[in-house]
């Protein structure tokens, strides 16, 4: 099967942060490959923004550069390649001061009646002040629209000091808050998988659920983003928004329709219902890891500390919490949250593990008989797997055994899977916001994590080591064996 391209009406997109690892490493290959199946409608713009001066012929070469890099080598061969790479312009503007904005100005002139989307592929102290300058040069058209990325704040307090300052400017339905596992795939699938078959919603309750897993494992230290990822962490940098959205999407209601107000409200009521963690609560229900020198597939890496050039530190890099979701289809049950870098594999899944049978009519009890389980795999080898119950084949006696049936997406569909990235700047341009995050849920999501972060700084402990290219340090394994259960061995 493969998939079908309705194509988007004409735009000019201006990226911030032009010359930024963002939007070197995801958006431009992203653009490219919607241009290269013809989704793009003529004439359509990107205007990289930056303080760095260039000449438009050097940053295209840049961009070229990239593109060989994160799409492959032969995309030179392409045909779409040298149309995409005329669609692009460069200026160099001082984004809190005077200079660039006239040119800015000038080049947009004329596209008033386009969509315009401004990407801020910036850090987040620069939102509010570009957002100001855009209505400054009377740059906000009626079909104008913001993207920005996470981290949205530091806090709660700091995320509606900059959700004001784009709000003074931009509409709630002009703001498009990027979550970039929401564009993921297999996030989409799950919200098809919950609402589009009957199988599932009547046992998606706590009268059949035991518990939830979600882990999002890197193999990939801070590297060079280390001087952001230390004043963050990995409560702010992965819970906070990816993973608390994937929890969303398992726990919340089915939306009235799949339209983007009906879903986020259903988000919405996930995140308010959170069982609060606080001082009283912290130790037991979190685990804060920070990786020490290991090796992780095969290779010996250095330590976070080593990484960092730093003596000590108190960041997480890695975080495992047991969360709960208190209202009546789910109180009680555990979700089960890990993640963490240099762990021993990439790899980022859903696990929801059903009761056991009530009563076991075979040999062996109950215990003998493994729970069922759905698996949804978000990266890599996309799909899903329910692992069920059933007689091994033969004459003899009646032997069960525990198998999956395995649906593999890159086995079911062909072609390219997009990349998160090419389905959300899509979304912009369809005026979607579907899988942007809206400001409530982004204040919700810290009300849940404030006094997480307060706990942890009042009680004062040091982050617990692990090795590098293990699951993380042994507390993780304890949080969930305490209460009888393993995390998915099926990843170890
Ligand atoms: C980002 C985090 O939001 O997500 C990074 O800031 C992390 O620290 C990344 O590495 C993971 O994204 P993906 O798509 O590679 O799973």
């Amino acid at each position: 099967m493969v998939s079908r391209i309705i194509s988007v009406e004409a735009f000019d997109l201006v990226v911030f942060g032009g010359t930024g690892d963002l939007a070197h490493r995801k958006l431009f290959p992203a653009l490219f490959q919607r241009d290269s199946d013809g989704q793009f409608t003529e004439p359509t713009r990107i205007i990289s923004v930056a303080r760095r001066e260039m000449s438009e012929e050097k940053f295209r070469e840049s961009v070229a550069v990239s593109l060989r890099a994160f799409v492959g080598k032969d995309v030179t061969a392409s045909p779409a390649f040298k149309r995409f790479l005329e669609r692009i312009q460069h200026v160099s503007v001082d984004v809190t001061g005077e200079k660039g904005w006239r040119e800015l100005a000038e080049k947009l002139a004329g596209g008033e009646e386009r969509v315009r989307a401004f990407y801020l592929a910036t850090s987040p102290e620069l939102f509010g002040p570009i957002a100001e300058q855009l209505a400054k040069h009377h740059l906000v058209t009626p079909k104008a629209r913001i993207i920005v990325e996470k981290p949205i704040g530091h806090d709660g307090a700091s995320a509606a000091k900059i959700n004001d300052a784009i709000g003074a400017v931009f509409k709630e339905p002009q703001i498009f808050r990027i979550d970039h596992y929401l564009g993921k795939e297999t996030v989409q699938n799950l919200m098809a998988l919950r609402f589009a078959n009957a199988l599932f919603e009547p046992v998606w309750n706590s009268a059949h659920i035991d518990h939830v897993q979600i882990t999002v494992a890197e193999t990939i230290g801070v590297e060079k983003r280390a001087e952001y990822y230390d004043a963050s962490g990995a409560l702010r940098d992965m819970v906070q928004n990816h993973m608390l959205q994937l929890l969303c999407l398992v726990a919340m209601e089915p939306p009235s329709a799949f339209a983007a107000d009906a879903l986020r409200d259903e988000k919405l009521k996930v995140l308010k219902a959170l069982v609060p963690i606080t001082d009283a609560n912290a130790s037991s229900l979190t685990v804060r890891g920070q990786y020490r020198a290991g090796a992780v597939d095969g290779e010996a890496v250095p330590g976070y500390l080593e990484e960092l050039g730093k003596k000590a530190s108190n960041t997480e890099t890695f975080v495992a919490i047991k969360a709960g979701v208190a209202n009546w289809r789910f109180a009680g049950v555990p979700f089960y949250l890990r993640t963490g870098k240099r762990l021993p594999q990439r790899v980022s899944d859903i696990e929801v593990a059903f009761r056991p049978v009530p009563h076991a009519i075979f040999d062996g009890g109950t215990n003998t008989i493994p729970a069922n389980r759905l698996v949804i795999r978000l990266q890599p080898d996309e799909g899903i797997k329910l692992w069920l119950m059933i007689k091994e084949p033969g004459p003899g006696g009646m032997r069960l055994q525990h198998v999956p049936l395995d649906m593999s997406f890159a086995e079911a569909f062909t072609g390219h899977v997009p990349e998160a990235y090419e389905r959300l700047v899509m979304d912009v341009i369809r005026g979607n916001q579907s899988l942007f995050m809206r400001r409530d849920e982004v204040e919700a999501a810290w009300r849940w994590i404030d006094p997480i972060l307060e706990a942890w700084s009042r009680a004062g402990e040091a982050p617990r080591p692990y090795i590098a290219g293990t699951w993380g340090p042994a507390a993780s394994i304890a949080l969930v064996e305490r209460d009888g259960r393993t995390w998915n061995e099926d990843l170890a």
